[in-house]
């Protein structure tokens, strides 16, 4: 297990106002990415508090592949990847979403996620939550339950926590 994170002497996250969309503030988390052994103290730290509670991780394109993938491998458990339309082959489980800008589904191949499997999703940045509780709902289709949500950065006054309860949220980083 790699050192405990101090959010104190991380890079910060370069925030670019009105990208993609007027209005819409981009969370770039580019610097924390490139930021040495970084990463992995992420994973880390987002496998720590649903430690024996999931036992798969399923990471939600396209910037939760990179978060996603260090959680798996933290913690050794199967990765799952949730792509949105038109990326996946073969009968799929399908979930529309709202975004923060636009709109958007995410699906997944079945069988992808086994029936009872206790999944945790994993993204990037929590905002509306649209897109986490697109992920849940393929989680649902799947037979699955979720475990939890772990995310790098909250975006707190955008209320994505409150539509996921009761499913508990865990964020490293947090925007009021
Ligand atoms: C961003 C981010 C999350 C989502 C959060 O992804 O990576 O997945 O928005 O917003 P929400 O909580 O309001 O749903 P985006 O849809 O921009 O796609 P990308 O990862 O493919 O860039």
């Amino acid at each position: 297990m790699a050192s405990p994170i101090n959010i104190d002497t991380i890079p910060p996250v370069r925030v670019f106002p009105d990208f993609p969309e007027p209005g819409v503030a981009f969370q770039d988390l580019a610097p924390l990415y490139a930021e040495p052994g970084l990463l992995a103290r992420l994973g880390d730290a987002l496998v720590e508090p649903f430690a024996g509670a999931f036992d798969t991780v399923l990471a939600l394109e396209a910037r939760g592949f990179v978060i996603g993938t260090a959680v798996a491998a933290a913690s050794r458990s199967p990765l799952v990847l949730a792509r949105k339309a038109g990326k996946l082959p073969g009968a799929l489980h399908r979930s529309k979403y709202a975004l923060e800008y636009g709109s958007a589904e995410l699906t997944v191949q079945h069988g992808a996620l086994p029936p009872g499997a206790r999944v945790l999703l994993v993204d990037d940045v929590l905002a509306t939550g649209g897109t986490m509780a697109a992920a849940a709902e393929l989680a649902r289709q799947s037979g699955a339950t979720v475990a939890g949500c772990g995310v790098i950065l909250e975006l707190v006054t955008l209320g994505g926590r409150k539509r996921l309860a009761p499913n508990p949220v865990t964020s490293l980083l947090t925007v009021p």
